[in-house]
């Protein structure tokens, strides 16, 4: 009876919000659900802020949102990979400070894996996704490695933060368990899961339903992860173990540096609140966000809103004055994300047009879209740059550091796993030749070899040198190290 009551409350209360915005649809099978479905979807729907998502979709929606940019719009600056004739000691200083920073245990690692990997078409989540040439290690194992070896390198514990989604929370937490935290300490690795948002249909404005007792609820971007570093205590847990810097990367590139002593050590020297690494770019229109300096804030806007003529614009030496394309690798402080959500503040809304399966009315059955249906509407992190006090900016050498995994393998298709295990292979070779190898190349300059080296072994060229390494590599042999 008490449950009854309970639910004719919370319907009355989400029949009345609902009914106001215009999308009492969401409601339209409550009545011949049995008590745990009532629960979920009444869950559900109080987990969404109707209000925001209502103004979303006058703004978002019905229209496709025009972006304003201002006038005042500059390349930001940027810390070259190699310091600038007279900034060695700066870089010396930097190095020693991030060194120092990491040994103390000041320093959390922290992987956004809470997207849904629709392009690389994995069922898992995709940290479980087999990244490595040779042994298959999954993008979770690769951090891993990088943090033992970080570990063991500096006598210092390393925490490790992942944010999941709802969708993929239980499946990630089972990989954990199931594969014993990967040889880290459980207790230094926290997975939380990220908010959520409704997609709504593109035509109508009404919010899709998946099943009869459940909203099509998607991610709700990257940017969610400094609203859940929050909201699920992870910043408290990083103050009381002394942990002031966040090293922010995304879960589907094997070739980051996880812990980068140099970024770090910049980043903390200038007291950036939020700092960034940079590529150079291919050309003008490679499909990276730029760093920009608008209103003399950093902002990174994306390729498909910086104007053409900026965007060819050069340079006395030839260069492209908007080289700098971002990657997503930050490093934050903790007061930062405390102060942004202490303030109570937001981020802006992207639209991304996309097919979500929906639940038909009429026939009560799932359907699978071929066209994009439906808008779903994300935060992204880097727009967090702007709200910066301090904000810096570093090189990163692609070669190195940049391999992501985004779509599945396909003839002359780029960022897949296909071209990140060649560009994993690729960055062995160079190590190897700095050691002195002999590494075989093919006529495109490829390593013509697989050769994979555990982060466990090293994580720079100078890290290899103490390990036994061959003096020759043979034309299509697999080395691992
Ligand atoms: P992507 O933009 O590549 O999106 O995410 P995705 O969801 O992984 O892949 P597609 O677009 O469906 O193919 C970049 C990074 O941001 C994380 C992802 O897990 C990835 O590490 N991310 C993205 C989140 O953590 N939450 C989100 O809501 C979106």
């Amino acid at each position: 009876m008490e449950q009854d009551a309970q639910f004719k409350n919370r319907f009355a209360a989400a029949l009345s919000t609902l009914e106001a915005l215009g999308q009492e649809h969401v409601l339209h099978f409550y009545a011949g659900l049995d008590a745990a479905s009532k629960e979920k979807l009444l869950d559900q729907i109080e987990s969404v802020d109707w209000e925001e998502l209502s103004g979303l979709i006058e703004s978002h929606v019905k229209v496709k949102p025009e972006v304003h940019l201002s006038e005042d719009i500059e390349p930001a600056p940027w810390y070259p990979s190699v310091p600038a004739e007279g900034d060695e000691k700066k870089y010396e200083k930097a190095l020693a400070l991030g060194h120092k920073l990491i040994k103390d245990g000041r320093v959390a690692a922290f992987t956004v894996a809470g997207g849904q990997g629709t392009r690389l078409g994995w069922a898992g989540p995709k940290g479980t996704f087999a990244a490595t040439p040779l042994r298959g290690v999954t993008l979770f194992g690769c951090f891993a490695e990088y943090i033992r070896h970080v570990q063991k390198k500096y006598d210092c514990t390393v925490p490790w933060y992942i944010m999941t989604s709802p969708l993929n929370h239980t499946e990630t937490v089972k990989f954990f368990e199931e594969n014993e935290y990967l040889g880290l300490d459980k207790a230094n690795v926290m997975l939380f899961p990220q908010g959520m948002m409704p997609a709504v249909d593109c035509e109508s404005g009404k919010v899709l339903l998946q099943e009869v007792d459940s909203i099509a609820l998607s991610p709700n971007g990257h940017g969610g992860s400094l609203k859940a570093l929050y909201t699920s205590r992870a910043i408290h847990d990083m103050r009381q173990r002394g942990i002031q810097h966040i090293s922010y990367v995304q879960v589907d590139n094997p070739l980051v540096k996880l812990i980068d002593p140099m970024f770090i050590g910049l980043h903390a020297m200038d007291e950036s609140e939020m700092s960034s690494k940079m590529l150079p770019k291919r050309d003008p229109f490679e499909k990276l966000g730029n760093f920009c300096k608008v209103d003399d804030k950093v902002t990174v806007i994306e390729y498909s809103d910086l104007p053409d003529e900026l965007a060819v614009q050069r340079g006395d030496d030839g260069e492209l004055k908007f080289l700098a394309g971002s990657v997503a690798i930050h490093a934050m402080t903790v007061d930062f994300v405390e102060k942004l959500n202490k303030g109570g503040f937001g981020l802006p809304f992207h639209r991304a047009d996309k097919k979500v399966p929906y639940l038909d009315f009429e026939t009560k059955l799932p359907v699978n879209p071929e066209e994009p249906n439906g808008v779903k509407l994300e935060t992204f992190v880097f727009d967090a740059l702007p709200l910066c006090e301090v904000s810096i900016v570093y090189e990163a050498l692609r070669e190195e550091e940049f391999a992501p995994i985004k779509n599945a393998d396909g003839p002359g298709v780029l960022d897949s796993p296909a071209t990140s295990k060649q560009m994993q292979s690729d960055r062995a070779g160079r190590w190897l030749e700095a050691n002195g190898v002999d590494v075989p190349r093919d006529a495109h300059g490829h390593v013509d070899a697989m050769i994979e080296i555990s982060q466990v072994t090293a994580v720079d060229a100078e890290g290899l040198a103490k390990h036994p390494l061959p003096e020759k590599i043979d034309r299509g042999a697999e080395i691992l190290l």
